[in-house]
């Protein structure tokens, strides 16, 4: 199997990372493939293709860094393996795959998050388990029901990927509550200390964007000792190609 890309302007940014997408489609989903780790080789085609673009558009983000990415291992509880110094997040959905690098100088962590709209993701399941009434309707006047369970749901997957690799066991998705949100951010303060890593601050400020087809979310985690605060907001609305 190989795949075919097409790069893809993404409406978020932060200047501390380098943020890439691509579109993809398979091509020969049934020849054996080549360069994946041997957990995927009976994987789907669909699953083996996702995996194959996350790591071409980590692979994207990383050179303007001047990183040479390797073929990112994949460590324990799924994370990618990134080069010493390297911070990263993979994320795919239907056929978008995108990632955002950084250098632990910089920051602490990144999470970045992609979900389909109107996609194979049901969103009614996510209330009240991972969203409640209260998040959906401070965001339903601006965004309706279906979409604000979405973007939290994306901003939640983006919180969790950053801050993964410093927690000792599974969190719930009830620890962050949304307390706000202005154009381009969503603001959420963590319940409790219980995920305490001594560095994860009590407030947390996720980027999002939104297309007619995607909502991206990104957060950052900073680098110990400087501001919690992260990027600018990307625009709603604009533009992937
Ligand atoms: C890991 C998880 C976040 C993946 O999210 P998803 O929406 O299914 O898939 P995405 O496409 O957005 O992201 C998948 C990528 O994230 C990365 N990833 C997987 N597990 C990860 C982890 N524990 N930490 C950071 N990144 C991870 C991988 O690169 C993966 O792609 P790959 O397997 O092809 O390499 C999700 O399956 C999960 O476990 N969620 C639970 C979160 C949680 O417990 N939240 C509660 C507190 S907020």
């Amino acid at each position: 199997m190989s795949i075919a890309v097409t790069p893809v302007k993404l409406p978020i940014a932060a200047p501390q990372l380098s943020i890439r997408g691509i579109e993809f489609r398979s091509i020969d989903p049934w020849r054996p493939p080549a360069d994946l780790p041997s957990g995927l080789s009976r994987a789907t085609p669909k699953r083996q293709a996702e995996f194959l673009a996350g790591r071409i558009a980590a692979d994207h983000a990383c050179r303007p860094l001047g990183i040479d990415p390797g073929r990112l291992p994949v460590g324990s509880e799924r994370r990618p393996v990134w080069p010493p110094g390297v911070i990263g997040s993979i994320s795919h959905s239907d056929n978008l795959a995108v990632a955002a690098v950084g250098v632990r100088s910089r920051c602490a962590g990144v999470g970045i998050d992609v979900e389909k709209v109107n996609g194979n993701r049901r969103t009614d399941f996510l209330v009240p388990a991972i969203v409640s009434e209260d998040e959906i309707a401070m965001l339903r006047d601006r965004f309706g029901s279906g979409l604000a369970a979405l973007l939290l749901f994306s901003a939640r997957e983006a919180i969790y990927k950053a801050i993964s690799p410093f927690l000792s066991g599974r969190l719930s998705y009830r620890e962050f509550l949304l307390t706000g949100c202005d154009s381009g951010r969503l603001l959420f303060a963590r319940r409790s200390r219980k995920t305490a890593h001594r560095h994860l601050p009590r407030d947390m400020s996720v980027l999002f964007a939104r297309t007619e087809d995607y909502v991206a979310t990104l957060y950052v985690l900073p680098a110990v000792g400087t501001d919690t605060a992260p990027a600018s907001p990307a625009n709603d609305m604009a533009s992937w190609t």
